[in-house]
């Protein structure tokens, strides 16, 4: 695969390709994901859930994104690199979003930013997007209004709540956000935007309709057993693989069969005998 580029992402819509999109926060994962072709990685503030241990995105701040993205680039995946803007770090000026956005790229080594949102923030997209930084937007349940939303409930579920979404997709369109992440909305709902709007729409947990999709890859690779939301596939069970490896290593250790002599080093023969003199130690 040659190097993605937001250009190419939109003229994959043209051409009716679908889009496929995963989250990496490192550098071996995003090498993987680059080698298997997979257009987009997010580097989500899900890095807060699936690596740092939090309960939501919330605490997750610019720095922890910074640090992750940068991370991932260094893999110089072929894959476009997408950092994703956390909790109020966009939303309190437009300098504010301004020179963090800036921040993503020249320290995090993104290539675009992902911003949650519409309304009062669609003028920030657009300050964004004109200052030359490419957006993608995000509509539907948007993680980082979590406590306002009441809990992670599926969204624009009426013809009205479906027709806003509509809006704020084509507000979002209007304001030069290359991509729209969806997320958590009946498929209908997301087949009315995608419908609606020329760039491409990357759903979660909305359906088969929208022009890619997107998924946190710790989920579909089974990292995490306590809960799977409807909308995750799991396609591996990596915590299984890892607990079977631990378990073997563990086993090996306790009985002294690791490290055997193809994975230990010897020292030449005579370096051995002036090492212990005559009295060398029998295996
Ligand atoms: O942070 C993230 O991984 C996301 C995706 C779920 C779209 O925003």
């Amino acid at each position: 695969m040659t190097r993605m580029t937001t250009h190419k992402i939109r003229l994959l819509k043209e051409k009716g390709k679908r889009l496929v999109m995963l989250t990496a926060y490192d550098a071996p994962t995003a090498s993987i994901l680059s080698e298997c072709g997979v257009d987009m990685i997010l580097v989500g503030d899900s890095v807060g859930n699936s690596l740092l241990g939090y309960e939501s995105t919330i605490p997750v701040t610019l720095d922890d994104v910074i640090h992750h993205c940068a991370a991932v680039s260094r893999a110089h995946p072929d894959s476009l690199i997408i950092g994703d803007m956390p909790f109020m770090s966009y939303k309190v000026s437009e300098q504010q979003a301004l020179q963090n956005c800036a921040r993503m790229l020249q320290q995090g080594g993104a290539e675009a930013v992902k911003i949650e949102g519409a309304g009062r923030v669609t003028d920030i997209v657009r300050s964004v997007v004109d200052a030359g930084i490419p957006v993608m937007g995000h509509i539907g349940l948007t993680p980082q209004s979590i406590f306002q939303v009441g809990g992670y409930r599926v969204q624009g579920r009426t013809a009205e709540l479906a027709g806003t979404l509509v809006e704020q997709a084509k507000s979002l369109e209007d304001a030069g956000a290359f991509s729209l992440v969806i997320e958590l909305v009946p498929s209908e709902t997301a087949k009315m935007i995608t419908e609606a709007i020329k760039i491409p729409t990357i759903g979660i947990g909305a359906g088969p309709y929208c022009d890619g999709q997107v998924l946190v890859l710790w989920d579909m690779l089974g990292l995490f057993e306590d809960f799977k939301p409807k909308f995750v596939k799991r396609y591996a069970s990596i915590r299984e693989v890892i607990k079977n490896a631990v378990k073997e290593y563990s086993d090996e250790v306790r009985k002294g069969t690791f490290p055997d002599a193809d994975h230990s080093f010897e020292m030449a023969e005579e370096e051995t005998g002036r090492l212990y003199g005559r009295n060398k130690p029998s295996p």
